[in-house]
C-alpha cells in the first residue's frame, strides 16, 4: 500500500493571474433532504453541530421544516417535508435521507447562473431575490449528478444568520468538536459516467483535474472503483467523483447506487486540527466509525514515521494515516449515517498532504466490504 498512488494532473497556476471566469468564494452550505429534520438535527449534535436558525410552521413555512446547523465554517441544513405533496418527501421516498444541494457562495449568483447555463448546465431554479430585515440574498440553482443540485448564493448584501425566512435559534452554549471546514465533497456516479461529470465541472465551473486514481490502485479482492478529483485550483473546493469498476462482487459504489436509487453525494470530509480530540468527542456522543484490523498500525510506524509518537492514540480511535510527497494526513470514516447504506462522513486532519488517503483505500475498502457482507450486499 503506497501513499504515492495519486497522479497529479497538470496542476499549473497560470490562471491565478487572469480574472477567474467562474469565481466561487467557497462552500455556502449543504442541504440534506430527510424524513424527520427535527430528529436528524438532534443526531448531528453528536457530531458537534449546533442549531443556529430554523424555519417551519411557527415561522410561516407551510410546506417544509429546516434546521440550519453550524460548526466552524461548515453549514448543514436539514430539511423535511410537511406533507405527501412536498418535493422533499419525494426525494426521501426515492433516496432515503441524503444530500440534495451542495451550495456555493459566489460574488454574483445571477451571473454565475447565466454563465453556467451558457456553458451547458441545466437550470433548476431561476435567479430569485429573498429579503428580510437583514438585507437580501440572490440565489439560483443548476442540476448536478442524479437529483443533486448546486445552488449559487450571493450574500454580499445580507447580514442575517443564514437566509431570509429563517429565524435565529438561541445558542445552547456548546462550542463544537473542532470541525473547521468542509475539506471535500465526494459524488458517486454510474459506471462509465465519471468522465462526463469531470468534463461538466471543467466546462461549467472551470475546475481542473487535481488527481486521478485508477481501478488498479483502488481495488480489493472483490471490488474496484475509479476516482477523479476536481478542484478550483486553490483548494477551497475539492470534488472527487467515483464510478464503479468491474470486480468480482458488488462494489461499495454499486451498493450506494442501488440504495440511493441514483448518483449522489457519497461522503463529505470535515477538516479538524485535532482529529484525536474531535473523534474522541464524537465517539463519546455515540457516532460509529469504520475500523481496520489492528495489524494496520504495525506497518504505519514504518510507512509514516512522523506519527510514531501518536500511534497508540490513533489505534485507540481507529484513525488512519497516509503520506505523500507533500506531507501526511490523518482520516477516519463514519458508518452510514442513515438507514440506507449511502451517505457517510469523513473527519480529516492534514499536515501538508493534499491527498485523499489513497494508501488507505485497500484497508478501508476491506473494512467496508465486511460491513457490506453483514448487510447481505457483497
Ligand atoms: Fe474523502
Amino acid at each position: 500500500m503506497s501513499g504515492h498512488s495519486g497522479t497529479a494532473c497538470g496542476a499549473t497556476t497560470w490562471w491565478a493571474v487572469l480574472p477567474d471566469p467562474f469565481p466561487i468564494l467557497g462552500f455556502d452550505h449543504v442541504e440534506f433532504h430527510v424524513g424527520n429534520a427535527t430528529q436528524a438535527a438532534h443526531f448531528y449534535r453528536s457530531l458537534g453541530f449546533v442549531a443556529v436558525a430554523y424555519r417551519g410552521l411557527e415561522t410561516g413555512s407551510r410546506d417544509e421544516v429546516s434546521w440550519c446547523l453550524r460548526q466552524g465554517e461548515v453549514t448543514f441544513v436539514l430539511t423535511g417535508g410537511l406533507g405527501p405533496d412536498s418535493p422533499v418527501a419525494d426525494h426521501v421516498k426515492l433516496h432515503g435521507d441524503g444530500v440534495h444541494d451542495v451550495a456555493f457562495t459566489v460574488p454574483d449568483a445571477e451571473d454565475a447562473y447565466r454563465t453556467a447555463l451558457a456553458r451547458g448546465a441545466t437550470g433548476v431554479r431561476e435567479p430569485e431575490v429573498l429579503e428580510d430585515e437583514h438585507g437580501k440574498i440572490v440565489r439560483a440553482s443548476i442540476a448536478a449528478y442524479g437529483d443533486t443540485v448546486h445552488t449559487f448564493v450571493g450574500r454580499r448584501d445580507y447580514a442575517g444568520v443564514f437566509l431570509p425566512g429563517f429565524t435565529p435559534v438561541a445558542s445552547d452554549g456548546t462550542a463544537g468538536l473542532g470541525v473547521r471546514l468542509i475539506d471535500h465533497v465526494v459524488g458517486n456516479v454510474e459506471l462509465g459516467r465519471m468522465d462526463e461529470w469531470v468534463s461538466f465541472y471543467e466546462r461549467v465551473m472551470g475546475f481542473t483535474e487535481m488527481r486521478h486514481f485508477s481501478d488498479r490502485e483502488i481495488s480489493t479482492e472483490y471490488s474496484a472503483l475509479m476516482s477523479k478529483v476536481l478542484w478550483d485550483g486553490v483548494g477551497k473546493i475539492k470534488l472527487p467523483i467515483n464510478e464503479p469498476a468491474t470486480g468480482r462482487r458488488r462494489s461499495q459504489i454499486e451498493e450506494y447506487l442501488m440504495y440511493y436509487g441514483s448518483p449522489g453525494v457519497q461522503h463529505i470530509a470535515l477538516r479538524t486540527d485535532d482529529i484525536v480530540a474531535t473523534v474522541a468527542a464524537m465517539q463519546a456522543g455515540g457516532v460509529e466509525f469504520l475500523r481496520v484490523p489492528d495489524a494496520y498500525y504495525d506497518e504505519v510506524r514504518d510507512r509514516v514515521p512522523e506519527v510514531a509518537g501518536e500511534i497508540e492514540a490513533l489505534r485507540t480511535r481507529g484513525i488512519l494515516v497516509d503520506a505523500d510527497d507533500d506531507g501526511y494526513l490523518l482520516q477516519i470514516f463514519t458508518k452510514p449515517l442513515q438507514d440506507r447504506p449511502t451517505f457517510f462522513l469523513e473527519v480529516i486532519e492534514r499536515h501538508g498532504s493534499l491527498g485523499f488517503g489513497a494508501g488507505n483505500f485497500k484497508a478501508l475498502f476491506e473494512s467496508i466490504e465486511r460491513e457490506q457482507a453483514m448487510r447481505g450486499n457483497l
